[in-house]
């Protein structure tokens, strides 16, 4: 293996750590500490321990971390009217509904149901928007914790070609608007691209959010690319695997994340992180207009 790993767990672990002094230091002055609610419908069991992750990762932190459990018979205005509670309680900064919701409740309309400044997956067109426009309020978690990585390796995508492949709310798209701010030229492959290859090929930066395993081969990674992967499945043998094939990618890549220990850690750490800026949004110690950042195309040499 030629490639340097991106250690998402320790980046995680670092990016908790600071929340936690901050959290710390706003209850050593004798100020409210930031909450968190994670609302979950059902008996999923990976929804179960991803909640568990989520409330021991806030206390950790020193937070507030409500979770409120409800039956898979729960109806979708019962959910929706836990939400405005949560909307009206001043003790939360922060409201997340873990997806998936059993099938007879609409996600979309339970997710419109969070109050925007409380949306901390920043799943909401309003945060969607910001971003989109670079000037970004709660920004996606996954997305937010890939270019959290990229910082903490020194990687600045500016000027870079990066590939997303996969266009999911969540992911993809989120993930094209974050490197698009910092610089980079984007190109979003899809289920319709015609030729994902040849665009990997090209790509200084991978980011594969797919949900297939292995799917993306080593030998189409350009030598030294920076490969993000998303992907978390599990195979029958009961491997967890991400969406590129690690062991080739790692062969040609300069920087790559492994599965598990990349950018899975991050997405609760970027959580953790959104329920504080969330805090300070509400309290007025942050405003998104600080948060600018302004990319200028540069006009190539002539
Ligand atoms: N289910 C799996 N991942 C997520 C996530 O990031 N947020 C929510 N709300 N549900 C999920």
């Amino acid at each position: 293996m030629t490639a340097r790993l991106l250690d998402g767990k320790a980046i995680a672990q670092s990016v908790r750590d600071n929340v936690g002094r901050q959290v710390a230091a706003l209850k050593a002055a004798g100020k409210r500490v930031p909450g968190l609610a994670v609302v979950i419908v059902g008996q999923d069991p990976a929804s179960q321990i991803y909640v568990r992750n989520k409330h021991l990762a806030c206390e950790a932190a020193g937070m507030h971390s409500p979770v409120i459990l409800m039956p898979d018979t729960t109806t979708q205005q019962e959910v929706i009217d836990v939400v405005r509670k949560l909307n009206a309680d001043p003790a939360i900064d922060g409201i997340l509904v873990q997806l998936p919701v059993p099938k007879h409740i609409d996600s979309k309309a339970v997710i419109d149901a969070i109050a925007v400044e409380k949306d901390v997956d920043g799943f909401s067109p309003e945060n969607l928007g910001l971003l989109a426009q670079r000037t970004p309020r709660l920004r996606p978690c996954t997305p937010y914790g890939c270019m959290k990585m990229l910082e903490h390796a020194g990687i600045d995508p500016k000027g870079m070609d990066a590939v997303v492949i996969g266009q999911s709310n969540i992911v993809g798209r989120p993930a094209a608007l974050e490197l698009l701010m910092r610089g980079a030229t984007i190109t979003v492959c899809h289920s319709q691209t015609k030729d994902l290859i040849g665009h990997v090929r090209r790509a200084d930066i991978v980011v594969a959010g797919i949900g297939k395993p292995e799917f993306v081969k080593g030998d189409w990674i350009k030598p030294g690319a920076v490969v993000l992967d998303v992907g978390i499945n599990r195979l029958p043998s009961g491997k967890v695997v991400g969406d590129v094939e690690f062991a080739a990618a790692a062969e040609r890549a300069s920087w790559i994340t492994p599965v598990p220990g990349g950018v899975g850690p991050m997405t609760i750490a970027m959580l953790i992180q959104n329920t504080l800026e969330a805090y300070q949004f509400r309290e007025g110690i942050l405003a998104n207009t600080d948060r600018t950042v302004e990319q200028p195309l540069t006009p190539p040499p002539r």
